[in-house]
């Protein structure tokens, strides 16, 4: 994609992921202290289920991690044995990743590449060059087209090479915390504000979003907050890659995700958020899968 046909949903969603990125580096919300002192963590989902992805540990893998942001998973993974390549379409999060590889000794082996995820096979002209595809929380609400994003993560495998994949749920999507005067509904310990459905689960259509706040960072008021996001059916992100040629080995629905989905969650105190009693709805999703031979 050059910038001269750079689609507007790309522009506007560009501009506001420039803009976090030093909010998020300056957030506690990305503590980066436990990669600093060499034992960068992942959060309990991922920890959970990476030893089926890569069973023999990450020592000398070849590992693209697709949305990489400013770099602080992909470089967990460097500081365990891989050899990283990490793809984000912000310039600034690309330079503050690459800042903070080499503030960690890990230049050797990480490489950070600004593109956007539909030019990835231009930008990294090798296919079947990778053992893991590796790409977690908040990815594919900002693609448009998930069979070409499944496309493209089979391009890049070897053949029995891995992709993990881990975010909000699809089904979480549907609902937001519920505008304000809107009735409260009565949970397990009492009337909360429950989250009300805001969006379709099958909407194909764009969705034009106009929200100046942040996840990572409560007080932040973001200037460039309109955003274009897209909703994605479980099933069809499962038979996209199917189609792609890649088999899947496992999906695991959780409750519990990194950020405050909604208002009424609460912190688990191990970085996930949860439902205050009973687990109503999943609010994440991770998925494990295998490129198949030829
Ligand atoms: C929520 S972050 C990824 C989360 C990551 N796990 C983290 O917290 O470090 C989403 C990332 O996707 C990137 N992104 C969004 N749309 C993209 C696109 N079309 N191509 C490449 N990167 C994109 C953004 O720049 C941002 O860094």
């Amino acid at each position: 994609m050059g910038a001269s046909e750079t689609p507007e949903w790309a522009r506007l969603n560009r501009e506001h992921w420039d803009e976090k990125v030093p909010v998020h580096v300056a957030s506690e919300f990305y503590d980066l202290a436990p990669l600093r002192a060499g034992e960068g963590r992942l959060y309990p989902v991922e920890e959970a289920e990476l030893p089926h992805i890569a069973p023999e540990g990450w020592q000398g893998k070849r590992v693209l991690h697709l949305q990489c942001h400013f770099g602080a998973d992909t470089l967990v993974l460097a500081q365990r044995g891989a050899e990283v390549v990490g793809l984000d379409f912000s310039m600034p999060a690309v330079k503050q990743a690459r800042a903070l590889a080499d503030e960690l000794g890990l230049a050797d082996r990480s490489r950070f590449v600004c593109a956007d995820l539909y030019d990835a096979r231009h930008a990294l002209p090798q296919p079947e060059s990778f053992d893991v595809v590796y790409t977690t929380w908040g990815t594919i609400g900002w693609l448009p087209d998930i069979a070409e994003w499944a496309r493209i993560i089979a391009w890049f495998l070897k053949p029995g090479g891995r992709m993990y994949f881990a975010d909000g749920h699809p089904a979480a999507f549907v609902f937001d915390d519920p505008r304000p005067g809107a009735p409260t509904a009565d949970l397990d310990g009492g009337p909360a504000r429950f989250p009300t459905a805001r969006f379709s689960y099958f909407e194909a259509q764009p969705l034009d979003l106009d929200e100046g706040a942040d996840y990572a960072d409560p007080d932040a008021e973001l200037a460039n907050s309109r955003t274009v996001e897209w909703m994605h059916p479980l099933g069809q992100t499962l038979t996209a890659l199917i189609d792609a040629g890649l088999s899947i080995d496992f999906v695991h629905e959780h409750d519990a995700v990194p950020w405050q989905m909604f208002s009424v969650l609460e912190p688990r105190g191990d970085g996930l958020w949860g439902w205050p009693a009973t687990p109503w709805l999943p609010l994440g999703v991770s998925l494990g899968a295998t490129r198949r031979e030829h």
